[in-house]
Formats: C-alpha cells, structure tokens, sequence
C-alpha cells in the first residue's frame, strides 16, 4: 500500500509552495500565506474523494480514532467494541480517553464477526468500532444493523483501506466516523497525518476544535478565539498536507495499479485448491493493498511463509504472532504495562484479557498471509513473483 513508492516532482512543488511563504502552521498567519492553505485544501479534496460532508484532518491515525470517539463523546469507562486483529493504534486511542477496549473475535472478513459484536453489547457499550483492515471491510449492513438495534456508533477505522469502496460507497463514509491515517507506509501519505470523516456536523465541529486545544476557530485572529471545551493538539502541519495534497490526486493512479498487481498474483494462487480467499462482503470492493489468502492450518502457513522468504517473496506475513497486529503478542495490553496509573475502572474492564479466549480469530488469523501490493513492480516481476509464490505454495503442500 505505499505511496511513498511514488513520489517526486507534483509532491515537491506543493512542499516548496509552504516554504517559499514560510507559513508551516494550518492555522493563522493569513497576510503571510499568499493564499496558500494546505492543510484546508487536502480537506476539500479528501471530502470529494470521501464523498463526505466534513474533514478533519489530524496529526496521525492514531489521533484520528482519539479524536472521531472524543468528538463523538466517548470517555471514561465507556466500553468500544474492537476486533481482535488490528494495529495497536486501536486500543491506544480508546484507552487515551479513559474508555474501555473490549476486544471480539473476527470472521472470515478479517475483521468483526456480527455475531461476536452483538454478544459482546452491554449497557456501556457507546461504539461498536470496525477496523477495516488491508485494504478491505467488514460486513457492513449487519454491524450497522446491530448499532442501530442498540443505538451506538458505528466507527470505522479505515486507516489501512481507503480507495475501498462497499454498495459503492467509499470505506471511511458508511459509518457515524471514520478515519485515516496518512503515514509513510500507507497508500497515500504525508509523512505522517491522518483525518476525520462524518457527515454529522457536530461530531465535525468537535473534532475541529478539540484537534487543536479547543479553540472555536471563529474569525481570524488566533489569540482571541474562545475555547468552547478542552482540547489538545493534534494539529497537521503544513508540510505535512503539502505532500498529502499531491498524494491524493493521484489516488485513482495508485488504486489501479494495486489492481493490477492483486489480480495477477490473485489469479496465480487460486489455481491451488487448497488456497481459499478473505471474504469480501456482497457489494464490496477492495482497495487492493493486500492479497489475504488462507492455507488449510497454521503449520503449513508458517511453513509457506518461509517458503516464501526463501525464494525472495518480501512482505507476506503471517500475523499469528505479530506484535504489532494480533492480541496474541499484546502482553503490555494484557498486563496493563503503563507509565502512569490507569483507571481503576479501566483496569477492571481489561480483567476478561487474562483469561478469554478467541478461537475463531485464531482460526482464521492462523491460516492467513497477508501479502503487500507494492506499486513500484514491473508486470514482469509481478509475474516473477507469482510464478514464485504458487511453486512455493506447492512444494510446501506437497511434502
Ligand atoms: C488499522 C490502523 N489504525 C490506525 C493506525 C494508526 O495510524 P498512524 O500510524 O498514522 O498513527 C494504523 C497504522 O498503521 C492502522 O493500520
């Protein structure tokens, strides 16, 4: 998924824009800009792209969430509904508030399994929060479903998906908010960024102002605007949506050649019986980022992954044991590692982590590899590495 693969000149000029003025702040500074407003043109540009009444951009991903559950009034002890298998960044930006991860197995989508969501509602449940991961969704119309039964929030996290799109509506847009990181590894970037999506707008104004301390952003001079609530700051800079500024444009560009390549490689495996696909839910499509694809267990996926390592197939992981991405390594979760008290309230609500277990994210997480789709490859490399990955495939099956 990375656009950092693809950048240059379009990405250099609108850098050079902001030094040239010397206006490195989103906010203020109006007679020194010469009309330069990064950060607010991204915002118009990812609200077409999004298709979304409002934009928020925000300083990472990570604060996206933070600030989508803040501005939606999520807080102390209140419980939001995760999957299992995610980026870390998911239980972080809950817990930054107070609020309380409750972690459920996911399905076949690689994300909530609706039926573990609905088991998992309590009277404090305030958010039901779908991270679409690699590129692809959950089961959309049944997690919305359940939230509306229940009347909670349907986040969506949708960091590793956008260009995604489900019933033809771009991920990030379905839910009550969705957000997006812009790091450097994801498929557009700005070095590091994110954004906040919501057709409501008062979850847009509250993001607006709690982004950056609160301020109300009501006329043009910073220092006498009032601070209607507590904020903090998780300010984009300029430079920083410079780069997203070019990236986003050629969005479209990088989704078709992700396209491409995951169609090739997609083609290749599905000749092994053997080999099974990540649903995809009726009336989604894929953003491409990633190939997911199952074996018949965890022995011989570990074993393909090393396969593949061997012959030169970079960036396919099995996430059984990551760190990073399953709850299955989040030791310092589990054991509440903190540098600063936690909440008694917190703590009790983390308690069901020392003992439950999610057999059905150990299924399908066991048996899964996640291959990157890289932009840079020639169509012959792709081919290359196709012909690679099916003979690895192979040859592991076969003894
Ligand atoms: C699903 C998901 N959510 C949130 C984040 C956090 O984004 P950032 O790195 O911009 O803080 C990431 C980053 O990898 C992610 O993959």
């Amino acid at each position: 998924m990375p656009g950092f693969e693809l950048f240059g000149d379009l990405e250099r000029q609108q850098v050079n824009d902001v030094l040239d003025n010397g206006v490195l702040m989103r906010y203020g500074f109006d007679g020194m800009r010469n009309g330069h407003w990064k950060a607010k043109e991204l915002e118009i540009e990812l609200k077409n792209t999004l298709q979304s009444k409002h934009v928020q951009l925000v300083s990472s991903g990570t604060a996206a969430v933070s600030v989508a559950l803040a501005a939606a009034g999520v807080g102390a002890g209140d419980e939001v509904i995760m999957p299992t298998f995610t980026f870390v960044a998911s239980f972080e930006a809950i817990m930054m508030l107070g609020a309380i991860p409750i972690l459920v197995d996911i399905d076949d989508t690689l994300t909530l399994s609706p039926k573990a969501v609905e088991n998992a509602i309590t009277p404090k449940t305030k958010a039901v929060m779908v991270v679409q991961m690699c590129g692809s969704m959950g089961n959309m119309d049944a997690l919305q479903t359940i939230c509306n039964k229940h009347n909670i929030l349907l986040v969506e996290d949708a960091c590793q998906a956008i260009g995604g799109t489900y019933n033809g509506r771009p991920l990030g847009s379905i839910g009550d908010l969705g957000c997006f990181s812009f790091d450097f590894v994801k498929t557009i970037t700005c070095g590091e960024g994110g954004a906040v999506i919501t057709n409501n707008k008062e979850y847009y104004t509250n993001a607006d102002h709690y982004s950056d301390h609160g301020h109300d952003h009501v006329g043009n001079d910073r220092g006498a605007e009032t601070h209607p609530f507590l904020g903090y700051n998780f300010r984009i800079s300029e430079l920083h949506a410079a780069v997203g500024l070019a990236q986003v444009k050629r969005l479209p560009e990088f989704i078709d050649i992700q396209k491409k390549n995951y169609t090739i490689l997609r083609e290749a495996l599905s000749q092994i019986p053997e080999v099974t696909f990540r649903k995809v839910p009726d009336g989604g499509e894929e953003s491409y980022a990633f190939l997911n694809f199952f074996l018949p267990d965890l022995e011989t996926t570990l074993k393909v992954v090393d396969a593949f390592k061997v012959s030169g197939v970079d960036a396919c992981w099995n996430y059984y044991s990551n760190n990073w991405h399953y709850l299955n390594k989040w030791d310092h979760l589990k054991d509440l590692k903190s540098l600063f008290p936690i909440s008694t309230e917190v703590k009790e609500g983390l308690e069901y982590l020392k003992t439950k277990e999610f057999p059905e994210s150990d299924h399908y997480i066991g048996r899964n590899i996640s291959c990157l789709i890289k932009l840079s490859w020639t169509e012959a490399e792709v081919y290359e590495r196709a012909n690679k990955m099916v003979t690895a495939v192979k040859t592991v099956l076969e003894t």
